[in-house]
């Protein structure tokens, strides 16, 4: 069986989208372990309630991204670890993990790249004005939100609630996240 570990710094809703389609068999991987560096962030319930192990940690409690990020390749390399899946985890992977963890990693992001990167693309987006939204499923480099693209969906949005949108957006991350993962693992050797 497959492992995949999962990157989260926040609410968690891709987080538990993709656990819950492991343990359903709808994914054919077990999700090992949730990285988390915001101890009090609302995904950790999520991973205790749905049984997944947490590494989590406070990133100034270290003298350096790198110190943390060895620590986190520990805990994967313990865990035999296939696929790091990143779903609303705010950091910028150093060399440490890009290395060890090369063409193993997945983030999800909501907007259609290579436009509105950054932590508020949905708002910027749509205080941009555009007219067709979306997500997209890339590969983990060490630019923001860069690294080759490899699922994308869109659709038009013409309203003026950005709560609208919002739920909108995210109602098309899980499914296509899940579908990405299945197909991403079907590749692995
Ligand atoms: C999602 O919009 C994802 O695309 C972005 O961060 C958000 C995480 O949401 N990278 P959630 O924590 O999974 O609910």
């Amino acid at each position: 069986m497959k492992k995949i570990a999962l990157f989260a710094s926040g609410n968690g809703s891709n987080f538990e989208a993709l656990v819950v389609a492991c343990q359903r068999g709808e994914i054919p991987a077990e999700a090992v372990l949730l990285v988390c560096d915001q101890p009090d962030a609302p995904v950790v319930a999520r991973a205790h309630r749905l049984g997944v192990a947490c590494f989590c940690f406070s990133p100034k409690t270290y003298a350096s991204k790198a110190d943390y990020e060895q620590q986190i390749v520990q805990q994967l390399d313990q865990r035999n670890v296939d696929l790091i899946c990143l779903a609303g985890y705010m950091r910028i992977l150093s060399s440490v993990l890009l290395t060890a963890y090369a063409g193993r990693i997945l983030n999800i992001h909501p907007s259609l790249l290579p436009a509105f990167k950054g932590a508020h693309a949905i708002r910027d987006a749509f205080e941009y004005g555009v007219r067709v939204f979306g997500v997209t499923i890339h590969e983990v480099d060490a630019s923001l939100d860069g690294g080759r693209i490899v699922a994308q969906h869109s659709f038009p949005y013409e309203g003026n609630d950005l709560a609208e949108l919002e739920r909108q957006i995210h109602a098309l991350e899980h499914p296509l996240y899940i579908e990405t993962v299945k197909k991403w693992l079907s590749k692995l050797k």
